[in-house]
């Protein structure tokens, strides 16, 4: 279920088969001209109208704290932050959340006076002017979220929000034992220690090994600097996972829209 695809339904057409009866009654104010919350909320990929009523009707909805009962309440999907079982939905339509994997030898920025390849190289014609949360090497690649929900960016690129993420690095091998312990323990670098959450070893071959790593450090070449630190210098570095969003399959360049699920837990991690 895609909350932004590009072509999902439009919000504002005035459908006027959406049932106003049923549900029981609440004391939410209706906005003048607000859109009927189950279409809000099947606009916003939750399911389908019939699914969206059975929510309201069970008393699951919130909008701006309060429990609606009615199937026809008229809300402003703007404004208003509406909430299934305590989970708030993406319910303006003009915010886009995606996934993105970076490849190699792509500059995290929107431009580049040097010419080299950056992150608007792989939007094609999308219209809406995005961000990227947070940073990757040029070297680097994996998940990269980009929004244009300013709130949300700001939060999750914020130290006080710092979500977990994990890598998979390349390193020469073997890794000794105790290297996990004393990558959690923390490791003093130039700015100060850092700590890994997480450490493990997936898979070791000849002289190489493939190790993972989680963190909710934001530092510059954080990931690097620490194994470099302890004697495993990167080789390719790939981030898999930013707070509860995945890389999963996601080719290289490629984008996807993330799903309602994925957006109610970033609004969760940094508690909005
Ligand atoms: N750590 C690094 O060293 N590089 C990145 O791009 C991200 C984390």
């Amino acid at each position: 279920m895609n909350a932004r695809g590009r072509n999902r339904p439009d919000i504002k057409d005035e459908d006027e088969d959406w049932d106003d009866a049923g549900g029981e009654r609440d004391d939410l104010t209706d906005v003048p001209g607000g859109v009927r919350l189950q279409k809000v909320l099947a606009a916003a990929g939750v399911g389908s109208r019939r699914h969206c009523e059975e929510l309201i009707g069970a008393g699951r909805v919130e909008v701006d704290g309060q429990t609606v009962r009615r199937f026809g309440a008229r809300v402003d999907p703007e404004h208003q932050v509406i909430r299934v079982d305590g989970k708030r939905i993406p319910s303006r339509q003009d915010v886009v959340y995606l996934a993105f994997n970076k490849p190699p030898k792509v500059l995290t920025a929107m431009s580049d006076d040097r010419g080299r390849r950056t992150i608007t190289d792989f939007l094609g014609d999308r219209a809406e002017r995005l961000f990227h949360v947070g940073r990757l090497d040029y070297d680097t690649e994996g998940l990269m979220l980009l929004t244009n929900d300013g709130e949300l960016a700001h939060r999750l690129a914020h130290p006080s929000y710092e979500v977990a993420k994990t890598y998979l690095a390349d390193v020469p091998g073997p890794v000794p034992r105790d290297l996990g312990r004393r990558l959690a323990t923390g490791i003093e670098l130039d700015d100060g220690v850092a700590v890994a959450d997480r450490f493990r070893v997936l898979e070791q071959a000849g002289s190489r090994a493939l190790v993972e790593i989680t963190l909710h450090e934001g530092r510059k070449h954080i990931v690097r600097r620490m194994l470099a630190e302890v004697g495993h210098p990167v080789g390719r570095l790939v981030r898999t996972t930013v707070g509860p969003i995945k890389l999963g399959s996601l080719r290289p360049g490629a984008t996807r829209d993330l799903t309602t699920k994925e957006i109610g837990e970033l609004y969760v991690a940094v508690g909005l």
